[in-house]
């Protein structure tokens, strides 16, 4: 044996690491269905809850983030997801800080359908349904969009884009499709995999789709429970709302979601 060789070789301890991919959003787009997939992967670690560091924790320190983290080997592939960080102004800047080579994730959706799911959730807690309620959110009296709705914000994904492309190139940002994580999780997850850069080693057959969820579920292979479908919270019946408030909104995001479009050089077919 070689020791000489062998105690000069640096020890591959399992330490907490900050992450080197990170899911930024959008909210209600399938964030915690693609950081779930992902974790299936032998080498990807992540943490259960967000840590919201860079937008509600930053004042802690890069430790605290770091303490937040599972620990890893080096060769594994800290991540975590925060959806908060995608429309958060400072966030852009200081991952830049942490690291310029961090890989960001941004899972969007037909923001109109992104739109009835926040809403959905935000009123699910009140236990109020209302259609009326819907379009007082979105619409102004006057029937105008109504722009200081942080659901109708959220959905103008080229806006938040163009301040994240101020800090990283296009090749370390990778847009997937909500919509395409529902009918083709795999697909979605054979981009994702090639963009982080590790093989493609996620088990296809962990992923089915079940049909009473109407939603892709994981099949657990250890435990007695044989799969695990994503809670309540995720795949709810969206609140219903009148065909002129959603016209409305189509038109109000169609020249966004074209600008979107062209500045990430991806087309995704929404509604219009
Ligand atoms: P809905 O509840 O509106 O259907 P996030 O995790 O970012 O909050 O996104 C929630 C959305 O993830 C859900 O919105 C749902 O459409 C989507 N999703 C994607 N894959 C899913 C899955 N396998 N199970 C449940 N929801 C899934």
């Amino acid at each position: 044996m070689d020791l000489e060789n062998l105690s000069s070789k640096p020890l591959d301890k399992h330490i907490r690491r900050l992450p080197r991919v990170i899911i930024i959003g959008v909210k209600k787009c399938g964030t915690r269905a693609l950081l779930e997939y992902l974790k299936l992967h032998p080498l990807i670690k992540a943490p259960g809850p967000e840590p919201r560091f860079f937008d509600r924790n930053y004042h802690r320190g890069l430790d605290w983030y770091r303490s937040m983290m599972p620990a890893t080997k080096e060769h594994e592939i800290t991540m975590e997801k925060t959806p908060r960080y995608f429309v958060s102004p400072d966030v852009p800047e200081r991952i830049y800080n942490m690291s310029l080579n961090t890989k960001l994730v941004i899972v969007v959706r037909d923001p109109v359908i992104r739109a009835l799911s926040d809403f959905t959730q935000a009123v699910s807690k009140h236990e109020v349904e209302s259609n009326m309620i819907f379009r007082r959110r979105v619409l102004r009296r006057d029937g105008d969009i109504n722009l200081h709705s942080s659901i109708v914000q959220t959905g103008i994904y080229v806006r938040y884009v163009t301040n994240w492309l101020k800090y990283f190139g296009s090749s370390n940002i990778h847009i997937v499709s909500g919509e395409e994580l529902i009918t083709n999780p795999l697909a979605v997850l054979e981009t994702v995999q090639d963009f982080i850069g590790v093989e493609r080693e996620i088990d296809g057959n962990l992923i089915f789709f079940n049909k009473t969820r109407g939603f892709p579920c994981i099949r657990i292979l250890k435990r007695k429970r044989t799969s695990k479908c994503f809670g309540k919270t995720k795949g709810r019946n969206h609140v219903q709302t009148d065909s002129t408030t959603l016209k409305r909104l189509y038109d109000f995001y169609s020249p966004y979601n074209q600008y979107l479009f062209k500045v990430i050089n991806k087309t995704f077919k929404w509604n219009i």
